[in-house]
């Protein structure tokens, strides 16, 4: 039988019992499998890699090893959230990457889209290998491979994985969802006590935020795209949205405006916003914001993050707009 296929009679896992089913099973396959070795995940924090580590947490315990690379790219809040969620409450061996300044002195003057994400991806690799150098007794990698990833039925996820690694540092996969559609990760996630904002995490790409600060980034401006993306995500929340819009982020430009602020001339970045639904992210439709729900975002980023005088809206489908901006 080939295991990288979904059997045609698998039950869809739509509720806590049927997770919870899998959850067991899973359990005892992963502690076959590892037996008493060590497995290391890359953990992002995102929803995949996060129920993967949750499951052998409950699997093996700390006999993972979850490392966590803050390339600087992450949103507001959400290093702070992996530490809090899987070392202090969950208790995981949990090591945390700050690798901020490498990733940025890479990236300075770099402006062209795929070389930002060549250096993001090869750069992500380099410190994930040095982690795993410096670990000895490693004979497993796991790795939060769902479905589609496999069908490569979207683009969605393609540079995530841990692949790449020198050979010498080929391990054995461990991938317990690999079989399961995002809905279903997000279901055994949800049953095994992960957070609503981890669990129903919209997409985020891999290259992070270095991809919405257009142009070479700049530390200014990643953080003024931060702050104003938290400031949406927070008004989306407030607003009843989170749950209905696929996608929605904003996205600083490489240029300033005039404006005016408290009587003088300010000369700052605009940040766009864009919200998008889509089913496979091959097209996208645009969510219709209420005007108000909007106001209150333009109004709060336009005062609140330094730097910033103008807000746009994007209304662009895909196509002809692609999702990012770059
Ligand atoms: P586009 O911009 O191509 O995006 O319409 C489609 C979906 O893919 C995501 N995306 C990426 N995901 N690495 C990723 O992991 C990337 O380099 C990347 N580029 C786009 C995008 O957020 C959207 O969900």
């Amino acid at each position: 039988m080939d295991n990288n296929k979904r059997d045609e009679n698998m039950v869809r896992i739509t509720t806590t019992e049927l997770a919870q089913s899998f959850i067991d099973e899973q359990i005892k396959a992963l502690r076959a499998q590892i037996g008493d070795k060590k497995v290391l995940l890359a953990l992002s924090g995102g929803v995949d890699s996060s129920v993967v580590a949750a499951l052998l947490i409950k699997a093996v315990g700390d006999q993972l090893v979850c490392v966590h690379v803050n390339h600087g790219l992450l949103r507001k809040g959400e290093p702070e959230q992996v530490i809090k969620v899987f070392r202090d409450e969950l208790k995981a061996n949990l090591i945390y990457v700050d690798a901020v300044d490498r990733f940025l002195d890479k990236l300075a003057g770099v402006a062209e889209p795929e070389k930002k994400r060549k250096i993001i991806g090869a750069e992500f690799i380099r410190v994930f290998e040095e982690e795993a150098r410096k670990l000895s007794g490693i004979d497993f990698l796991a790795q939060g491979t769902i479905y589609p990833d496999i069908l490569e039925s979207g683009p969605v996820k393609a540079h995530h994985n841990v692949g790449g690694l020198p050979d010498d540092l080929k391990f054995e996969l461990v991938e317990p969802i690999k079989l399961l559609f995002k809905d279903e990760v997000r279901v055994v996630g949800k049953t095994l006590g992960l957070p609503d904002n981890m669990v129903y995490r919209q997409p985020f790409p891999g290259p992070g935020l270095g991809v919405r600060c257009l142009g070479a980034i700049t530390r200014d401006r990643l953080e003024a795209l931060r702050e104003a993306d938290a400031i949406l995500r927070e008004e989306f929340d407030n607003a009843g949205l989170a749950g209905k819009v696929w996608q929605y982020f904003t996205i600083i430009p490489d240029y300033k405006s005039v404006g005016v602020k408290e009587g003088l001339r300010s000369f700052e970045w605009p940040v766009i916003i864009r919200a998008v639904n889509t089913r496979d992210a091959m097209t996208a439709t645009i969510e219709p914001i209420p005007y108000d729900v909007l106001g209150k975002i333009v109004d709060r980023i336009v005062h609140e993050v330094k730097g910033v005088n103008r807000v746009l809206y994007d209304l662009t489908p895909k196509p002809t707009g692609t999702i990012e901006w770059e």
